[in-house]
């Protein structure tokens, strides 16, 4: 399943990502996650180091990738044509795990496990500093959620860039659970307010789940419950060890045993796991933004009539029926 972490700067979002992904690695098989922040913290908090040349922010990987997640589907003229809001079609190729090849090349090992894997978007190179939009890099990384096949056995983890920026295009509409970091400040809840208010205009409200976090006493979760109006699914604690664990560049792992960390993380995970959004009603969604898209200038101007890729005829597989037709 597609989990996203989200809220407002400094909220906890890479840690919280992080532990879950910790959380994970002893009990799922098949993992991407993907620093989706221009920030890009993942990967020390997962101890690790992405190849600037592994980047999706690198031309030539974005190329690569869209040109598989393309396969044969002709509604896609040329890998250049990918919008954020491009929709799979049939000849598509739909990623069912961090196993496949044509991703895997992308991706940093982040623990013992091999098939639990880092995806880095990245950030700005010294050639596009003052001409790059960091959304274009973000694009990329839209088009291979939009091409995933949510399935209980593939889980994907995405660290988001800070506050509603999710909403600028499709990355709203890309997963199954989108986990929104609740910190007891004033600054983090009207952040909290804002998302919640341009999920439920996005059709999308379902699928957010409040997480309290650097809970210190009940008054901060009350607090937290009554100035965004909603229950957190469950919460952090501020954990004192923290801070020293990040300076002395220890591995976070031990944090897990923790307060009530795991207890948190297994209530994201199961909570992740039942989806109140079906692939194809996502699609359909997909293709209204899409739609939406067209009708801009620098869409019609730079792509043409791009509602052609919309392909009436397909139908989002499940992972069992895309295991059958093998
Ligand atoms: N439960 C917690 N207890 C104590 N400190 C925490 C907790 N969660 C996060 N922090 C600290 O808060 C700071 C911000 O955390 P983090 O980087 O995870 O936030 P973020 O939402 O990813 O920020 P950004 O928007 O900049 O990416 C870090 O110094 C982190 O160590
Ligand atoms: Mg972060």
């Amino acid at each position: 399943m597609k989990f996203a972490f989200v809220g407002k700067g400094g909220s906890g979002k890479s840690t919280i990502t992080a532990l879950f992904v910790k959380y994970l690695e002893k009990r799922v098989k098949d993992a991407l996650v993907i620093d989706a922040d221009i920030n890009m913290n993942l990967s020390g908090l997962l101890s690790t180091r992405t190849e600037e040349k592994k980047f999706l922010s690198n031309p030539e990987v974005s190329r690569s990738l869209r040109t598989y997640l393309r396969g044969t589907n002709n509604r896609i003229k040329d890998v250049s044509q990918f919008l954020p809001t491009t929709p799979p079609g049939t000849g598509s190729n739909l990623i069912t795990s961090v196993a496949d090849n044509q991703l895997m090349k992308f991706c940093s090992p982040i623990s013992k496990n091999p098939e639990i894997n880092l995806l880095t978007v990245g950030t700005y190179d010294s050639k596009g500093i003052g001409e790059t939009c960091y959304h274009s890099h973000l694009f990329v990384a839209e088009n291979l959620l939009s091409h995933t096949v949510s399935d209980t056995s593939y889980h994907v983890v995405c660290d988001m860039v800070a506050g509603t920026d999710a909403f600028a295009y499709s990355m709203h509409l890309q997963f199954d659970g989108i986990f929104l970091i609740a910190e007891p400040t004033p600054e983090s809840v009207e952040v909290c307010l804002l998302y919640l208010d341009l999920a439920e205009k996005s059709g999308v409200a379902d699928l957010v789940h409040l997480v309290g976090n650097k809970i210190e006493d009940e008054e901060d979760l009350q607090y937290i419950i009554e100035s965004v109006d909603k229950k957190p699914i469950d919460w952090l604690p501020a954990l004192p060890n923290l801070k020293k664990a990040r300076q002395q560049v220890r591995p976070i792992d031990s944090l897990l045993n923790e307060g009530r960390i795991e207890e948190c993380m297994s209530v994201i995970e199961s909570t992740g796991l039942r989806p109140r959004l079906k692939n194809q009603e996502r699609i359909k969604l997909l293709e209204k933004l899409h739609i939406k898209l067209n009708e801009k200038p620098w869409v019609q101007s730079g792509y043409g009539n791009v509602c052609e890729q919309i392909d009436p005829q397909f139908v989002f597989p499940t992972r069992q029926e895309m295991v059958s037709s093998k």
